[in-house]
This record gives structure tokens, C-alpha cells and sequence, in this order.
């Protein structure tokens, strides 16, 4: 499967959400995540992704976005019309620590 990781939080690009073929991500305010049950593993989202912020789970230090995307995919609403990105988009592409600050 694959997984939306922190670079994601506060950006929200959603050019994911519009070529995913079974539409598995789910919306947080701040971010989007994917259902690892639903997710076939097609690898399409990942290039799509101004943020580079999907990766597939198999890449090392993951397991805390495996757990996140698992979690939060129960939790919130599928998305799955591409939407404006967040106001702040640009200014968080690429800052560190925004799970702490803003993971939502
Ligand atoms: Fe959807 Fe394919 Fe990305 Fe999985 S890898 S979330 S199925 S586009
Ligand atoms: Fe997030 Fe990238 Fe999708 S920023 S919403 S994973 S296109």
C-alpha cells in the first residue's frame, strides 16, 4: 500500500485524490490520508503529488504513517474531487515539524 506522509499537513495539494482508481483517500482538515485496505497498490498517486508527500509503505521509518493513514482513514470522509489547495500551500511545502504543530 501506499502512504501520505507528513509533507502533506497543511498543503493539501488533492492532485492524488483525482487520479486514485478506487478512491482511497479519506480528509482530515490538514491533510489526507489512504486506506491500506482499499489502496491496490498502483503507485499512480505517487509521481501526482506537488508535496512528494506519498510514499510506498515499504520505504523505511514509515511504520508511524502506516498507523496514521490506518487510523484516520476510519475517521474521516473520502475525498475524492480534487479541491484549491490550502491558503498557506506554498509557505508549509517542505517545513519540518508540522506533525506536532499542525497534524489534524
Ligand atoms: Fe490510489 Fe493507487 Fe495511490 Fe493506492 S497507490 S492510493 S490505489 S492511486
Ligand atoms: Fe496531500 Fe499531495 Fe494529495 S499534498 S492532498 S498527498 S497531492
Amino acid at each position: 500500500t501506499y502512504v501520505v506522509t507528513d509533507n502533506c499537513i497543511k498543503c493539501k495539494y488533492t492532485d492524488c485524490v483525482e487520479v486514485c482508481p478506487v478512491d482511497c483517500f479519506y480528509e482530515g482538515e490538514n491533510m489526507l490520508v489512504i486506506n491500506p485496505d482499499e489502496c491496490i497498490d498502483c503507485g499512480v498517486c505517487e509521481p501526482e503529488c506537488p508535496a512528494e508527500a506519498i510514499l510506498p509503505d515499504t520505504e523505511p521509518g514509515l511504520e508511524k504513517w502506516i498507523e496514521i493513514n490506518a487510523e484516520y482513514a476510519a475517521k474521516w470522509p473520502n475525498i475524492t474531487v480534487k479541491k484549491d489547495p490550502l491558503p498557506e500551500a506554498a509557505e508549509f511545502d517542505g517545513k519540518a515539524g508540522k506533525f506536532e504543530q499542525y497534524f489534524s
